[in-house]
């Protein structure tokens, strides 16, 4: 009798899209409402990152969302892409605690499956449909070169391109590489990140997930050309505007999140007329 091949099981990719925070750099606009839902040019800015995941085939989505802004997430969010098969949910953040929290926060929502995290406030030209849909196991980031690293997370890469150190805002220069908001793990990413202590600035760092992977030898790190936007500030997200404008970013979302934020659109046109009259 042959031996039976047991094939290692092939886990799904759930997403999680980072929406909560205080995001005290764009005060006074979010002391009305969050960040992730001001406009990017003709969009709230949480459809750039969810357009990511939908891009990739990614149907189940937890979002993260800050207390006093759930209600809102709610209304646009909660019913937009059920009948299109995409399934979102929603979990509050009562502080925000840090990036790497989503994952513990995400943890019955991740299930036996792997994870895409992406910030909330990300944009990308590029839409990583190969990597995603290619990740299999470990965990893979994604790097851009930046004129000012030490804002960001920063990856070290030896002769042979191979990363080697991840550094949380260096004091001193390693290199010029930023870790971005787009996170690729395996399902090991939630004990990882449950046995991660506050740093300094009191908050889980998804760079000490990133470290964990690199130690294991097991994080691949993609270095990107195309636009990177992190709309954050009053600056980045007036450019992030204009860029996305430019390169026609959002005229290139999926067809059917596409369809969906125009059904969305169209219905409150309705809702608003009927209430004039
Ligand atoms: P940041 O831009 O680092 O933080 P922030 O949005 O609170 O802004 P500021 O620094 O101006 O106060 O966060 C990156 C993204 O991650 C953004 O979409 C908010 C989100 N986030 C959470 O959802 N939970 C958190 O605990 C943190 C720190 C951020």
């Amino acid at each position: 009798m042959g031996e039976e091949i047991i094939k290692p099981k092939r886990r799904k990719m759930k997403g999680i899209v980072l929406a909560g925070g205080t995001a005290t750099r764009l005060f006074p606009m979010t002391a009305t409402t969050s960040k992730q839902l001001l406009p990017v040019y003709d969009r709230q800015m949480i459809f750039y990152p969810l357009n990511t995941l939908i891009k990739a085939g990614i149907k189940n989505i937890l979002i993260i969302v800050a207390p006093e802004h759930s209600g809102q997430f709610l209304n646009l969010l909660g019913s937009l892409l059920k009948k299109h098969g995409i399934h979102i949910t929603f979990e509050v953040q009562s502080t925000p605690k840090g990036l790497a929290e989503a994952l513990t926060l995400g943890e019955n929502h991740v299930g036996d499956d792997n994870v895409a995290l992406i910030l909330g406030d990300n944009i990308f030209e590029d839409d990583f449909v190969k990597q995603i849909k290619d990740f299999r196991s470990g965990g893979h980031i994604f790097a851009k070169k930046v004129p000012d690293p030490e804002r960001f997370g920063v990856v070290k890469f030896n002769k042979n391109n191979r990363a080697i150190e991840i550094v949380e805002k260096p004091k001193a220069w390693i290199s010029d590489y930023a870790v971005t908001g787009l996170y690729l793990y395996d399902n090991d990413c939630v004990n990882i990140a449950k046995n991660i202590k506050p740093s300094e600035r009191g908050e889980v760092e998804i760079t000490e997930v990133n470290k964990a992977y690199l130690k294991k030898k097991s994080l691949e790190v993609t270095i990107f050309e195309g636009q990177w936007l992190d709309a954050g500030t009053p600056d980045s997200l007036l450019e992030a505007g204009l860029i996305v404008k430019e390169k026609g970013i959002s005229k290139n979302f999926h067809p059917i999140l596409d369809q969906a934020i125009n059904e969305f659109n169209e219905e409150l046109k309705i809702l608003s007329k009927k209430k004039l009259n």
